[in-house]
């Protein structure tokens, strides 16, 4: 039976690495009906509609599974975030972002191997905020729960259990924010005692921004609260050869969202020059998630065969070839290797 699964292209390049992230998804021969909402965010507005119409919600509800490109957000003004409104609407609670180094890609790090867990639907990042223009004063709530953190964390911990990785360090501010951050803090050293197995480190936000650029080597699990997590996880990016290859998963306990770390890039959208490796790996994230095993880790194998040689490359990692081109040529080496069935037994 096919999979169900609902598509927003989003805005800005999010079109552009869609349609190469469809040509890799249908080489891998998994059959998935698409399920297109092409209105949220600007097209929406334009469209005459809300920034996240009720009819996007739903059919993510009904279908459970989303893949999706990144939307505008207007800075200062104007509406607010659709993607922050979507997590929140589908109680999308843990952004899993995994940066690691791939072959073939030259960073000053070759051995990064990273999971930021990030609380995804409270904090700062709400944006409950007000301006009072008489006193000149504006403000803005960060809501931490014991709920909220908590399910984060443990996630973090759970993910850490299953994959028999070795540390989770929590990343907060509670130094100075003693009731919010601290809250979080305390729950990590609660629930850290559960998993008595996995190295438990805690370190401040500022600290990890310097121990990160010089020392991401060490890090393996990272959860901490939203704004943070928003920042660190580009930082991340970074070490790994930038926005335009790592992959993000926004999950709850009944909906699952797959987007890139990177946002609709305005500066290159519509050149065919941007990167569509981060949406091919939240597409190789989502096949895992649908339990598309063998699909996914052939998609994984030739994205690293297709860098490791570096014939092919867009811009941002010094190449030339086009967004769809890439797309054609992994899509290619999917097919290919979905077809050889001599290393399906591999162990
Ligand atoms: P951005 O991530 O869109 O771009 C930052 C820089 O990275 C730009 O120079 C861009 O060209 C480059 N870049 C990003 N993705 C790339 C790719 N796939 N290939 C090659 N280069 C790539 O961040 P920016 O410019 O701060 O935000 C632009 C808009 O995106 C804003 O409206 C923001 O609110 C929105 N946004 C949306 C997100 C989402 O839909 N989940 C996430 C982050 C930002
Ligand atoms: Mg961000």
């Amino acid at each position: 039976m096919a999979h169900k699964v609902v598509l927003i292209p989003g805005d800005g390049i999010g079109p552009e690495i869609t349609e190469a992230a469809l040509d890799v998804l249908a080489a891998t021969g998994v059959p998935i009906t698409w399920v297109l909402e092409e209105e949220a965010g600007m097209r929406s507005i334009e469209a005459g509609g809300e920034p996240l119409p009720e009819k996007v919600i739903n059919s993510i509800k009904a279908h459970k599974v989303a893949l999706k490109g990144p939307i505008t957000t207007p800075v200062g003004g104007g509406f607010k975030s659709v993607n922050v409104s979507l997590r929140q609407a589908l109680d999308l609670y843990a952004n899993v972002r995994p940066s690691y180094s791939l072959p073939g890609i030259k960073t000053a790090f070759q051995h990064v191997d990273m999971v930021l867990f990030r609380e995804n639907t409270e904090g700062l990042y709400i944006g409950e905020e007000k301006y009072d223009a008489e006193t000149g004063v504006a403000e803005a709530i960060a809501r931490v729960t014991k709920k909220g953190s908590e399910r984060i964390i443990r996630y973090a911990f759970e993910y850490a259990k299953f994959n028999e990785r070795g540390k989770v360090s929590l990343v907060h501010k509670a130094n100075i924010l003693k009731k919010t951050s601290g809250l979080f803090l305390e729950l990590g050293r609660e629930i850290a005692k559960e998993y008595p197995q996995i190295r438990f480190e805690e370190v401040i936000v500022d600290n990890m921004c310097m121990q990160m650029v010089t020392n991401p080597e060490r890090y393996d699990c990272i959860v901490t609260t939203n704004l943070f997590g928003d920042i660190l996880s580009d930082l991340a990016a970074g070490l790994v050869g930038g926005l335009g290859i790592v992959p993000g998963a926004n999950i709850g306990s009944e909906y699952a969202v797959f987007e890139s770390v990177h946002g609709s890039a305005p500066d290159i959208a519509g050149q065919n020059k941007a990167n569509p490796t981060a949406l091919i790996r939240s597409a190789e994230m989502m096949l895992r998630h649908l339990g598309e095993h063998f699909a996914a880790d052939a998609l994984r194998k030739s994205l690293f065969e297709i860098f490791r040689r570096g014939e092919f490359r867009t811009a941002d990692l010094g190449g030339s070839t086009p967004t769809n081109e890439f797309g054609k040529r992994v899509a290619e080496k999917v097919a290919k290797n979905i077809a050889k069935p001599r290393w399906r037994t591999q162990v």
